[in-house]
């Protein structure tokens, strides 16, 4: 197994190439939307649901050519949902991934519909994937459907919209943290465990180490939104503060919350168990969300 460092490059460029011939050109007409869509996709994401997505088609006994479309649509995906995030009616966050933010460059209208056709563009790819004998393209669209909606990732962020200038219970932080950001994370790896005709207990221990790494994945956003800077992030740091928004650091301090992402990635390496060996990829990757400083 190659080291992480390694294997996250090589993964990164993997998907960046696939993503590149994926997205209309830039001068496909009408450019103005292709060039919106490639701003903000290859502004340099960390591509780490994409990563994810492959390693557990990998971990299932798969491969990394047929879980490429998933990994793919997941991260055309979640650039919508940040496109989408970082509007003024939204965050209004001016930066994002090292650039300015889509609707800053483009304006407000491009930007909503660059995140409508990226959210278009990732189920077109989705269902590229090979079919295998146990999951049909219609279970795959099914599952980043659901998640994609009213009652996951859409659900979540209009929970967090609503908190706005509320002290949440933790119980109300926690809803939003799993479903605007924990899903996608989950349904990632449940995709890539599908690519690669998973049984469905393998697909119930994706769906849990996803579902803990996700969340742990969001309190050590929220984390970092205080500790970090702006250029390290390439995203405006101290924003939640501003914002009022409820985070982990605000409703519990930092040190509780750092001590709440080691125990839920301590569950998610334990929802490998069934993986064995197989795992241990899964297992360093959730070591690696724990410990990012970006
Ligand atoms: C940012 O996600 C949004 C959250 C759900 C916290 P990432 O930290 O994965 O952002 P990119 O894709 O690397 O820009
Ligand atoms: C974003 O959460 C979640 C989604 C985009 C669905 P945040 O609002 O905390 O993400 P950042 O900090 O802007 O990246
Ligand atoms: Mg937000
Ligand atoms: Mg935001
Ligand atoms: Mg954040």
């Amino acid at each position: 197994m190659p080291d992480l460092k390694t294997h996250l490059a090589e993964r990164c460029a993997f998907v960046d190439s696939m993503l590149d011939r994926l997205i209309p050109s830039a001068d496909t007409a009408p450019s103005t939307i292709h060039r919106a869509m490639r701003h903000s996709v290859f502004a340099g994401g960390k591509r780490l649901r994409p990563i994810l997505c492959l390693a557990a088609a990998e971990a299932c006994g798969g491969g990394k050519e047929s879980a490429a479309f998933a990994a793919c649509a997941v991260e055309c995906l979640h650039t919508y949902s940040l496109i989408h995030d970082d509007l003024p009616s939204m965050d209004n966050d001016d930066f994002r991934r090292g650039v300015p933010t889509c609707h800053k460059v483009f304006g407000d209208g491009i930007a909503i519909l660059a995140g409508d056709a990226l959210q278009a563009l990732a189920f077109e790819i989705l269902v590229k994937t090979p079919v295998t004998v146990r999951h049909s393209a219609g279970a795959l669209i099914a599952e980043l459907a659901r998640t994609a909606g009213s009652l996951h990732l859409v659900g979540g962020q209009v929970a967090d919209l609503e908190g706005e200038g509320q002290k949440l219970p933790l119980e109300a932080l926690r809803f939003i943290h799993e479903n605007k950001t924990a899903a996608l994370l989950a349904t990632s790896l449940k995709l890539g465990g599908m690519s690669a005709d998973c049984q469905p207990e393998e697909l119930a221990a994706l769906h849990d180490f996803g579902m803990a790494a996700g969340l742990a994945f969001q309190i050590i956003d929220d984390i970092l939104d205080v500790t970090q800077t702006s250029e390290k992030l390439g995203k405006s740091a101290g924003k939640d503060l501003a914002s009022e928004k409820s985070t982990y650091p605000a409703l519990i301090g930092l040190d509780a919350s750092r001590d709440e992402a080691h125990r839920l990635t301590r569950v998610a390496h334990d929802s490998l168990a069934i993986f064995g060996p197989r795992g241990a990829r899964l297992r360093e990757l959730a070591d690696h969300l724990l410990a990012r400083e970006y």
